[in-house]
């Protein structure tokens, strides 16, 4: 495995690559600290591609002036021991300062996608999504790119834009993995006391039960039952849930047959967890 610590350092590696021969390199950005979820997204770009790119970079332009930023776990010898263990042929670790430089100006605009509910509640997030993902698209050279599930708003936002600047990206999305109790990995989970970590569960659980009702009215009652009680504890605290077409993110209305995603986010102790499943509803027999 080649670990590249400079952009200078992959371009070389990358550029051996270019020619009648080129294998498909197939990429999974992160920002390290990885887990089960980042593991199966790599297991997927191996069914994609014939060389896989992990980039690790905890990008400062995605969080916001109170956010983790300082505090976001960053592991890196475990990780580079993950991306060994799992058969990743490139790892690009970059910089902040080469990434960044001084004098940048231009960002990418994630539109109104990109302004509502997670967009909402971390303004500027999504543009800075957008910024670094389409960056790091330009020096990494993927025929194809590999993004959770579990964040099934920035996959949206992703999709969008490879759209809307012609990139030539193929993007697939990858299942959400859980614990064994249902809640969703995530690099943001080590932040959970024991008691927090038994109230984040309540996330996954609305989804549930959610899942199993045929009508949009009866899914948003299902999964308050559960976010109710979880609301009695003083760690939890609800930021939405809601159920969205899975392209635009705006709300479905209550009598909406076919494919929503159902999203739910709250802060548990310090930490913003965010979960959601999609669920496919059926017209009511009588309708
Ligand atoms: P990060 O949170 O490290 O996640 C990297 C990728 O792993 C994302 O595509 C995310 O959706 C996926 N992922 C995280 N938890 C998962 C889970 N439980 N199951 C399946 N996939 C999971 O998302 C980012 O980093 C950043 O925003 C990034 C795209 C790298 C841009 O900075």
């Amino acid at each position: 495995m080649k670990i590249a610590h400079s952009l200078a350092e992959y371009a070389a590696l990358r550029s051996a690559l270019d020619g009648p021969t080129a294998p498909r390199v197939a990429y999974v950005p992160t920002m390290g600290a990885l887990h089960e979820g980042h593991r199966s997204l790599i297991k997927l770009a191996k069914t994609r591609g014939d060389m896989i790119v992990v980039s690790i970079f905890v990008n400062p332009l995605q969080f916001g002036p109170n956010e983790d930023y300082a505090r976001y776990p960053r592991p890196l010898e475990d990780d580079l021991q993950v991306c060994a263990a799992d058969g990743v042929d490139i790892v690009l670790v970059p910089s902040v300062t080469e990434l960044y430089p001084a004098g940048r100006q231009v960002t990418v605009d994630a539109g109104a996608l990109g302004s509502v509910l997670e967009g909402h509640s971390r303004p500027g997030h999504f543009n800075g999504v957008l910024t670094v993902v389409l960056k790091l698209f330009n020096i990494i050279r993927p025929q194809v790119a590999v993004f959770g599930e579990k964040d099934a708003q920035q996959l949206a936002c992703i999709q969008r834009m490879v759209i809307d600047f012609n990139l030539a990206v193929e993007i697939v999305g990858a299942p959400i993995v859980r614990e064994p109790d249902g809640l969703a990995l995530s690099s943001r989970n080590v932040f959970l006391s024991a008691s927090e970590r038994a109230v984040a569960r309540s996330l996954s659980a609305a989804l549930e039960k959610a899942a199993t009702q045929g009508s949009v009215r009866s899914a948003r009652a299902a999964a308050y039952e559960v976010l109710d009680r979880a609301e009695a504890e003083p760690c939890f605290e609800l930021d939405y849930a809601t159920i969205v077409n899975p392209a635009t993110f705006a709300e479905v209305p209550d009598d909406h047959v076919g494919l929503a995603v159902f999203v739910v986010a709250a802060r548990v102790g310090g930490t913003r967890l965010i979960d959601n499943t999609t669920i496919n509803f059926t017209p009511a027999p009588w309708g």
